[in-house]
């Protein structure tokens, strides 16, 4: 087991990658808190993944992460479940797409909250408690490829996980330095609820073309990946003692659709 008694949180952990990470978490022996927005779908995970018998554990905390008290509130919950605290996988976000001209002060707002400053505020919760207990932690981000490639109908999108990555690489250099913290991106192109969402929203046109570029853009397998097969494994190895010398990347799990970053 690669996490054997790890202590760690994974925020977004209701559905797609972050379900899959909290069942990879606890399959490998790790005790997990994660939180996410629907309490039926959160108990209905945590149900699930203590049913598999593993050797970890899951419990379920409701979040919304672009809260900063309700970020504190989730986090001082769960090092009191969990005894202390050795990682954070930060995969909650939202998407809101539109034309580039038309985004509104709402959607700006929704998109900035959740993935910008619901990062800033889980990783500030995270790294208190490090330096706290004297832990060299690990934070794990989710930013997205289309931060450092564009994304028509997504620039608001595409924006804030721009911040993310800049983020994540100047807390990797000022938490390393100051406290032997890692952390890193992860930019996945996964199937999940958020691209099946996405897919029945755009216009047909570009889904159609969408779809007839798929076998192009991955080289590996021609589609998306899937979250317990292709995310899940990547997620272990970022949050286990294997990738301790690993700090401020952008792992793309994406099948070889971007090769240069
Ligand atoms: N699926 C992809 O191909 C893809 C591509 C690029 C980036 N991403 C990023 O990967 C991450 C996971 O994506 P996914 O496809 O699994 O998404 P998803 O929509 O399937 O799941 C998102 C999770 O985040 C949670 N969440 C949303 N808002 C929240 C909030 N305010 N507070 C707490 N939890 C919240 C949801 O409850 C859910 O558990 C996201 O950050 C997303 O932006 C995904």
């Amino acid at each position: 087991m690669q996490l054997e008694n790890k202590k760690i949180i994974v925020t977004g952990g209701t559905k797609g990658i972050g379900a899959a990470t909290v069942k990879a978490y606890v399959m490998e022996g790790a005790q997990v808190v994660f939180c996410g927005t629907n309490d039926e779908r959160g108990k209905a995970t945590e149900a699930a993944v203590n049913a598999l018998g593993a050797a970890g554990h899951a419990t379920y905390f409701r979040c919304d992460i672009s809260s900063k008290e309700a970020v504190d509130a989730f986090f001082a919950k769960a090092v009191e479940v969990l005894g202390g605290l050795d990682v954070l996988a930060n995969v909650a976000g939202v998407e809101a797409n539109c034309a580039a001209e038309s985004y509104a002060l709402e959607q700006m707002q929704f998109l900035m909250d959740v993935n910008v400053y619901g990062t800033v505020y889980t990783n500030q919760a995270a790294y208190k408690i490090f330096k706290a207990n004297g832990t060299e932690g690990c934070i794990i981000n989710y930013a997205s490829d289309v931060a450092m490639m564009g994304m028509p109908n997504g620039a608001m999108y595409a924006a804030s996980k721009g911040a993310v990555l800049s983020w994540t690489r100047s807390i990797a250099m000022e938490w390393g330095i100051e406290s032997n913290v890692r952390c890193n991106c992860v930019n996945p192109t996964i199937k999940t609820p958020m691209y099946e969402a996405w897919l029945k929203t755009v216009d047909p046109e570009v889904k159609a073309m969408h779809l007839a570029g798929l076998k192009r853009r991955y080289p590996i397998d021609g589609s998306m990946g899937d979250a317990e097969r292709d995310c899940a494994p990547v997620m272990v190895f970022l949050a286990s003692d294997a990738s301790r010398y690993i700090s401020g990347q952008v792992i793309c799990v994406n099948g070889g659709a971007t090769m240069v970053r």
